[in-house]
């Protein structure tokens, strides 16, 4: 009889767990980004959208924002964002995996190599941001780093 209590305890803390690690991912926008598109590594430059590298006009104050990731480069690794704009950020990796990170805000995804891993920030303040490869990749990752700036 008590294990029965005990286990029915159990169950309620792990599901309340859950629940806290949930309910804290959403509101912290830390979700993981989304990795469903493939992509060749050896034609990335021909494959849209990284056919166009750099900031793209999409919309009314939208924008994509396409980089290239490789050893041991941003392509392009110096972007002005006009403020307020709602950028797409799309990356991959034509090599090995890196990491793309943009210190001060919460953009940090992983670049894989054959995947296009994708976020959507809306730049509302002014000001610069480093760019930087937060993944072990070779001899030249602490070089991997570029700017945004908001302007
Ligand atoms: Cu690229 Cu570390």
């Amino acid at each position: 009889k008590y294990e029965k209590i005990w286990l029915t305890f159990g169950i309620a803390c792990l599901f309340v767990f859950l629940t806290v690690i949930g309910v804290s991912a959403f509101a912290e926008g830390k979700q993981p980004p989304s990795c469903l598109t493939t992509i060749d590594p050896e034609k990335v430059d021909q494959t849209p959208p990284f056919n166009k590298p750099g900031l793209v006009k999409t919309g009314d104050n939208e924008y994509q924002l396409n980089i290239v990731v490789s050893a041991f480069a941003f392509t392009p690794n110096q972007i002005e964002i006009p403020k307020g704009a709602k950028v797409t950020i799309n990356v991959t990796s034509k090599d090995v995996i890196h990491g793309f990170e943009v210190a001060g805000t919460n953009i940090n995804m992983m670049v894989e190599p054959g995947y296009i891993n994708t976020i959507t920030k809306t730049f509302n303040q002014t000001g610069e941001y480093t760019i930087l490869c937060n993944e072990y990749c070779g001899a030249g990752h602490h070089m991997m780093t570029g700017r945004i700036k908001v302007v």
